[in-house]
């Protein structure tokens, strides 16, 4: 069977106890942390930089994916690998030059996303399929979670999944983010998706390993129909 990633958002935890937070998510099996970082400015809201990666860099060795949202990215990605992140995903509405801040991504050794907000069209990301590690689809409007799930999204990882192969990438990984649960996931998997980002869905939930286990199985079985 399909190995899908879950990488649960630290948007959701508790912020006063984001050390045993981590502890938690990691004991649950989750494959990565997902850390939203914005600007108030590509999006409406606002919610931890580098000095909260840094110091969860020191109490964790998960695979940090840091989802940026911020205007002109290139000016971040050095402080991003200082502060730990394993790997980054940017807005391609954000980037006066993508190939800039792939390149800078890769450069420190990091692994390269990119993504676009629901509004944007896929075949603006499609050709820069073979350059990354990861393709991130938004599900719904970046900046808050806890927010309806947009089926429509689907239609965007089929085509990248699609791409993906014919453009010589079939490693690459597709990513869903924004109002995943045990439910929407078999929605994800069947489209091609094979990581799902989940924040509300598994945080403050009472069994953080019951959430990442059903949303794993719900996208391999959607996965496996395909
Ligand atoms: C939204 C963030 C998401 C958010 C998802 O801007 O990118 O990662 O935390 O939260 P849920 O899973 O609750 O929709
Ligand atoms: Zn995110």
């Amino acid at each position: 069977m399909k190995k899908i990633l879950v990488s649960p958002s630290l948007l959701a935890a508790d912020f006063s106890r984001l050390g045993e937070e981590l502890d938690r998510i990691e004991a649950a099996g989750a494959d990565m942390l997902h850390l939203d970082v914005m600007d108030g400015i590509l999006v409406p809201n606002i919610s931890f930089g580098m000095p909260v990666i840094a110091s969860l860099r020191k109490t964790s060795r998960m695979f940090f994916a840091v989802h940026i949202m911020i205007v002109d990215p290139i000016r971040y990605i050095d402080a991003l690998a200082k502060a730990g992140a394993d790997g980054v995903t940017f807005h391609i509405e954000a980037a006066r030059d993508v190939g800039a801040v792939i390149d800078a991504i890769k450069g420190h050794g990091m692994k390269a996303g990119l993504t676009l907000k629901p509004g944007t069209p896929v075949s603006d990301l499609l050709p820069w399929l073979p350059r990354l590690d990861l393709a991130l689809v938004m599900s719904v409007e970046p900046g808050f979670g806890v927010q309806s799930f947009i089926a429509g999204m689907m239609d965007k990882v089929s085509a990248i999944r699609s791409q993906s192969l014919r453009a010589g990438n079939p490693d690459l990984i597709v990513q869903v983010d924004g109002g995943v649960d045990r439910t929407t996931a078999t929605a994800c998997g069947a489209a091609g998706a094979d990581c799902l980002v989940a924040g509300s869905a598994v945080f403050g939930k009472a069994d953080y390993a019951a959430e990442v286990t059903a949303i794993r199985a719900a996208a391999a079985a959607g996965w496996e129909n395909r």
